[in-house]
């Protein structure tokens, strides 16, 4: 007959909760040692099945409940044990983990775009990639004028859906039109985004330069809301009172056109090859919208008027922070990259 003391020391000795579910296997179920006792029960008597059916009974339920209070102590066990191997050290000192920094020229750029809704100005980054017609003719330059000369770019091999050329975007103006028919009129749109030119790279030129466009349509719009959003913006974004200088100039899509310049700060026109010995860095390229770009835009350029103006984001970046030379922004140099941090 099955002895649950000896049952029980032998669960009382393991020490691994598989091993134990094993042992209870073979005491309880498929070779169950009571199961073997209960098929030589049908040939006892009344009295003796019943004091016998008593006794497998309560065996049963003895076994089962040390089982069962055996397989949670070991699985207890098994957690701590677990939680103990996985301790970690809080006190130890951790690993510095390198930490990413924004470039300056996005930083720049970020302050641009919060100008912009502090002015409330709608943004929109328009596409790199653009058609020719866009990039030139919308903005009443004919493609044989020699400002294409100067604004030479990548041109596609692709054509647009209805075969116009593309070419990467020299400027943002180039989305003014599609911009004011989009959106409407009155309109104040900033567009900030990278531009592409056949440039000789140099400190103050680069083949890809950040470039940030204003443009304002209205009815009566002066030249004096011009100056005045100007010198706003450039205070702000500068954030010292640099001096500045709007001279006349000329782009086909503005009349009239200006061209404003800020004081060199590195150098204050010594010697320096941001400026050139010049004193001046020319920033933005402005102007009164022509009527030819609010005609293109399906507007009377006699109802509506406006003002626009294209900021060289790198340059602005480089006089703010005293930077030599703009191709330290793109170089890859991570001296450079970490001051900024
Ligand atoms: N698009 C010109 C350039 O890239 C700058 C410019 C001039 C922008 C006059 C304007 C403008 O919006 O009205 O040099």
């Amino acid at each position: 007959m099955l002895d649950t003391k000896i049952a029980l020391k032998e669960l009382e000795k393991l020490n691994n909760a598989p091993q134990t579910t094993e042992r209870f296997q073979k005491y309880l179920w498929k070779s169950w040692a009571l199961n073997e006792e209960f098929k030589t029960m049908g040939a006892l008597s009344f009295e003796e099945k019943k004091k016998m059916g008593s006794v497998l009974s309560e065996a049963k339920t003895t076994l089962t409940d040390a089982y069962e209070s055996k397989e949670r102590k070991l699985s207890m066990e098994g957690i701590n044990q677990k939680l103990n191997e996985d301790l970690i050290d809080i006190s130890l000192d951790g690993k510095p983990l390198d930490q990413g920094s924004y470039s300056v020229l996005a930083l720049v750029r970020r302050e641009i775009e919060e100008v912009y809704k502090w002015m409330w100005f709608i943004i929109d980054y328009g596409h790199e990639i653009v058609t020719k017609y866009e990039n030139f003719e919308s903005v009443n330059i004919p493609l044989t004028h020699p400002a294409t000369e100067m604004h030479d770019t990548i041109y596609l091999k692709d054509t647009d859906p209805s075969g116009l050329l593309l070419i990467l975007r020299t400027h943002n103006s180039a989305h003014q039109v599609e911009d004011i028919m989009k959106y409407g009129v009155p309109l104040k749109l900033g567009s900030p985004g990278r531009v592409y030119r056949f440039e000789n790279m140099d400190a103050s030129h680069d083949t890809m330069f950040r470039y940030a466009e204003w443009l304002v349509i209205d009815k009566n719009v002066s030249i004096a809301n011009f100056k005045d959003t100007m010198k706003k913006i450039l205070s702000w974004i500068l954030w010292k009172a640099t001096e500045i200088r709007m001279r006349p100039s000329y782009f086909p899509f503005v009349e009239p056109g200006f061209e404003i310049d800020a004081q060199c700060t590195i150098c204050g026109g010594k010697w320096c090859s941001l400026c050139k010995q010049s004193w001046w860095i020319e920033l933005v390229g402005a102007g009164m919208v022509h009527p030819n770009v609010i005609t293109n835009a399906g507007l009377d350029p006699k109802e509506w008027s406006g003002f626009a103006r294209g900021i060289g984001v790198s340059r602005l970046a480089a006089l703010r922070y005293g930077i030599k030379d703009i191709r330290y922004f793109t170089n890859g140099d991570l001296r450079f990259a970490k001051s900024f941090s």
